[in-house]
């Protein structure tokens, strides 16, 4: 692919250090440029998204009202009565408007002799249909919940375009996630089909995912799995279940009518860790969500019909969903996924992808980039980035050093980074700065997406001052893109997000304003850790450990991590303390493996035998937290039950 001139997309702001500003080239080409959009749509949100859902998308109903709020906190509805289909949006509108020919989807494979796929809208258009058909045969209808536990393999895309094509439900679970996690969600989402793959490429080794997806379907409502072949390994076959993805697809009709929903049903559910034991199946709805979908994507990214957009998010997560499929594809954009890991077969990898396929918008982790910083420069140097234009970062707040690594390595100071703060409640970005706009600020996530308002909170529910670090919540109305419920579970619903602040929705994080008005987030305020970028919750973890036969009880907090942001940390008692034993700690990480998957195994177990508790029995994580941090001052001890323990449990973090 021809590269790219290089342009100087941002300058310098001479009069403070770290402050980078547009340049005229990136004002010129922006979408959006001019700072008044803010107060624009403050002025009238409703109207905002109403003028934005009728430009970017198209309805086959206009609705009737375009926002209602009800009394109840947490209901709120968009567009009501606006009839929409997701993958006619995504599709066959592009075909329409005659670019069906565009790539729709490069792919590129793990394996570096195996052939990249450019998949055009056309061809992703006759997939799409063909499952669609095939799912209606299997006797999926619209409202019914499908499941898809899939590598990144183009089917994939397929698979969430076809459900949403008949108007059924999708729910993906990340395939890195074990077999019992994989059952958990498919019989709370009552999910009646299973997508999954005979397996994938990991560091050029092929994996199996089929065995898994047999335990996840176990004694769950699943009556169908369609299998994608990938890695052509021999798998167990259920003849009474299971069929190929390419089988079912083959004899299929490439037309299938699309189905148009009422803007406010369900096109995801996804779940995501909160403070309980149990994951919450987040609700998504149709034209709320693609619309924030359809105008993030535009603005944040803006993104341009020559764009190359990678977006690195694997699709169980949210930021895959919007950014790995809905957004770019609602923008007729062309997307990449890439299948494997990032330093396959060398640590130059990603760079080379940008490379080879001209991307100009690019789309990570910080996580990615601590670790890419660790390889060392002479990874970068091997390959060409000069098609770059924007890249963005997601999931966790980003420290200065590798903001300005990826400013200065990735962009070659040319790049606007745009630090977008969202959640896979909010459906999209909403606090970020808009690259025709600035300024770009390492370690500031920047203003709320016009449209929508945040505010910081004190404990009693009063706004803090400027500088000074709140509870960070967002204002009524509510963006489109919004959850809107927690599946089979309204009570979880309010008592989540609505309850501690009365109207307002509660994110569960910390930020402060800075006198310039932009936002910088602080971090989680509940017991939620982002280890990867990926959400877990403690007590998930405590959840699998205190299932193992020899484990009493368990307390697990976050330790802050150079690479990884934060990684779990087990303080695990025994019914027998004499069975405590490394052999034992490697049975725990096994276990946590089959109960949730490789991405909680605790990097730190701690055999002791007593954990901080109040008087009232809870476990005191904060104190926890303190000890693994290596705090020496913890603060108020006096209200513990068993102040003892502390100094003993210090003692045992330092010997490791
Ligand atoms: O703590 C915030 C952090 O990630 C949480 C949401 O995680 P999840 O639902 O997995 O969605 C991640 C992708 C949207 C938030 O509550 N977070 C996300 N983005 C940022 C962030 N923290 C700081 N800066 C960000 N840009």
């Amino acid at each position: 692919m021809a590269h790219i001139k290089a342009v100087k997309w941002v300058t310098k702001d001479k009069r403070r250090k770290g402050v980078f500003w547009p340049s005229e080239a990136m004002k010129k080409r922006a979408w959006v440029s001019d700072p008044g959009i803010y107060g624009k749509a403050a002025r009238d949100q409703v109207a905002f998204w109403a003028a934005r859902a009728e430009e970017g998308l198209e309805w086959k109903k206009k609705w009737i009202n375009a926002y209602e709020e009800k009394k109840k906190p947490g209901a709120f509805k968009w567009f009501l009565g606006g009839r929409i289909n997701a993958s006619y949006n995504t599709l066959d509108r592009h075909i329409r408007s005659g670019r069906g020919g565009k790539t729709a989807l490069i792919w590129v494979p793990e394996l570096p002799d195996e052939t990249t796929k450019r998949i055009s809208y056309e061809e992703l258009h006759r997939d799409v249909n063909r499952l669609a058909n095939s799912l209606r045969r299997l006797g999926v209808r619209k409202g019914d919940r499908v499941g898809i536990y899939l590598p990144m393999v183009p089917e994939v895309i397929t698979s969430l375009l076809a459900c949403a094509r008949i108007g059924a439900i999708h729910s993906v679970v990340f395939s890195a996630f074990s077999g019992e996690s994989l059952k958990d969600r498919l019989i709370d989402a009552e999910a009646k089909v299973l997508i999954t793959a005979d397996g994938y490429y990991r560091r050029g080794e092929p994996k199996t995912l089929k065995e898994s997806a047999d335990i996840g379907v176990k004694g769950t409502g699943v009556r169908h799995v369609i299998v994608v072949k990938r890695t052509g390994r021999k798998i167990p076959w259920n003849k009474r279940k299971d069929m190929w993805f390419h089988e079912a697809i083959k004899r299929e009709p490439d037309y299938c009518e699309p189905q148009f929903v009422e803007s406010n049903e369900t096109l995801f559910i996804l779940y995501t860790s909160g403070t309980t034991g149990k994951p919450k199946g987040i609700i998504h709805d149709t034209g709320g969500y693609l619309t924030q979908a359809y105008w993030t994507t535009k603005w944040d990214f803006d993104l341009h019909d020559d764009d190359v957009f990678w977006c690195t998010a694997d699709i169980g997560w949210v930021t895959g969903h919007t950014y790995g499929c809905y957004g770019p594809l609602l923008n007729g954009a062309t997307m990449l996924m890439f299948e494997g890991a990032p330093d396959y077969p060398d640590p130059g990898r990603w760079w080379k992808v940008v490379a080879d396929n001209g991307v100009t918008v690019f789309y990570t982790a910080p996580t990615a980039i601590r670790m890419f910083i660790k390889f060392g420069d002479k990874w970068i140097r091997k390959h060409r980035l000069d098609s770059l234009r924007i890249l963005g970062t997601v999931g966790e707040p980003i420290d200065e050093e590798a903001w300005l690594w990826y400013f200065n390595k990735i962009g070659q100071g040319r790049c606007p980074v745009i630090d977008t703060w969202w959640q896979t409640e909010t459906g999209g970005t909403l606090i970020n700065t808009l690259p025709g706009i600035g300024p770009f600020i390492p370690t500031v996530a920047g203003l709320s997406f016009p449209g929508t308002r945040h505010a910081m909170l004190d404990s009693q529910g009063d706004e803090v001052g400027t500088g000074e670090t709140g509870f960070l919540v967002q204002k009524p109305p509510y963006a489109p893109g919004m959850l809107r419920g927690v599946h089979r579970n309204p009570k979880k619903y309010f008592e989540t997000y609505w309850s501690r602040f009365p109207g307002y929705y509660d994110t569960s994080d910390g930020a402060k304003r800075r006198k310039d008005g932009t936002i910088r987030l602080t971090g989680r305020v509940d017991d939620v850790m982002k280890v990867a970028g990926h959400r877990l919750s403690t007590a998930e973890l405590e959840n699998a450990l205190n299932e193992h036969s020899l484990v009493r009880e368990s307390a697990v907090v976050p330790k802050p991590d150079e690479i990884k942001g934060e990684v779990p940390v087990a303080f695990v008692v025994l019914k027998d303390e004499s069975k405590a034993s490394e052999e034992l700690k490697k049975e725990l990480v096994k276990h946590v493996d089959k109960a949730i998957g490789p991405t909680a195994r605790p990097s730190f177990i701690y055999f002791v035998s007593d954990v901080p508790k109040t008087r009232s029995g809870k476990i005191m994580r904060r104190i926890l937290r303190g000890i693994v941090k290596g705090d020496s001052e913890l603060g108020n001890l006096t209200t513990l039950m068993n102040p003892e323990c502390v100094k003993v449990l210090h003692k045992t973090v330092k010997k490791g």
